[in-house]
């Protein structure tokens, strides 16, 4: 099966093309630095020719509220364009749980705008939609510090590895169509002030993490908004493991 990764250079999509690969599927990675452009469209409809699937995992280098819903619309749009012309037969996307919850966040809007055109397109698809990866925890940390102290908001908070991410999109990937959402957490549901203590103490980062009901996740209330509010699936990567490795 010929399987085109876009955004195949990034976090989880290089890992993503090593477990395609792994697995015996001829994957390719396509991104800006493999000569594949979302934006402009260059390369995208050479990329997708022969394709049986393609997986979405590109990212918006800004996340300011405008270009990143310009990013993931137009990204979108000119790939599904493209699969409809190649006869793409399925196409997965990763986005975010709780994106539909959460209209106050720019980002999520933009995720929302992304996961409205791929279920309007008519073209077989499955929508991941994961917590926030064990690997995204320092730069919650960093978006949220002031003078040495990171404050973060209340709520539940149950990230997941990317490597179990990775491992449900190839098990996705090579399966067919679900024409929905499947929800994927970490095993763990506690605070965010948790999870980002330990892994500032890990790494003997000195800073001091603090929580309160007036926090803000990257400027919007959260709540209980970021976990599963119903069936998901669980990650198999603890976080004490995680943090150990
Ligand atoms: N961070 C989290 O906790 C989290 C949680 C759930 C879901 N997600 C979702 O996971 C997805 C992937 O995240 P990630 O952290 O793996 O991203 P990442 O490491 O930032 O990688 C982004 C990828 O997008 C590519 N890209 C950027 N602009 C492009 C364009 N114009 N055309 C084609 N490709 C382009 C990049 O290519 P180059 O390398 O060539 O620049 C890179 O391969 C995102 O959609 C995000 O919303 C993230």
């Amino acid at each position: 099966m010929r399987i085109v990764v876009v955004g195949g250079t990034g976090l989880i999509g290089k890992a993503l093309v090593q477990a395609l690969r792994e697995h015996g599927h001829e994957t390719v990675p396509a991104s800006p630095s493999t000569g594949v452009d979302t934006l402009t469209g260059a390369g995208v409809a050479e990329t997708l020719a022969g394709a049986q699937v393609v997986v979405d995992v590109t990212n918006s280098p800004s996340f300011e509220d405008g270009p990143v819903l310009d990013f993931f619309t137009r990204s979108t749009t000119t790939l599904l364009a493209a699969e409809r012309e190649a006869g793409v037969g399925h196409h997965v996307a990763l986005s975010i749980v709780g994106t539909d919850r959460l209209p106050d966040s720019g980002y999520l809007r933009a995720k929302v705008a992304q996961e409205e055109l791929i279920t309007g397109s008519g073209i077989p698809f499955t929508i991941l939609r994961a917590t926030q990866f064990f690997e995204f925890l320092g730069a919650i940390a960093d978006s949220a510090t002031e003078s040495g102290t990171v404050t973060l908001p209340e709520g539940a908070f149950q990230p997941v590895a990317a490597a179990d991410v990775v491992a449900t999109l190839a098990e996705l990937a090579t399966g067919a169509p679900v024409g929905g959402t499947i929800d994927l957490a970490g095993p763990d549901r506690r605070t965010m002030e948790d999870f980002v203590r330990e892994t500032l103490a890990a790494r003997e980062d000195p800073r001091t993490v603090t929580t309160g009901p007036a926090a803000r996740y990257f400027g919007t209330a959260i709540d209980h908004a970021l976990v599963p509010a119903g069936e998901a699936r669980l990650g198999a990567v603890r976080f004490e493991d995680w943090l150990k490795g």
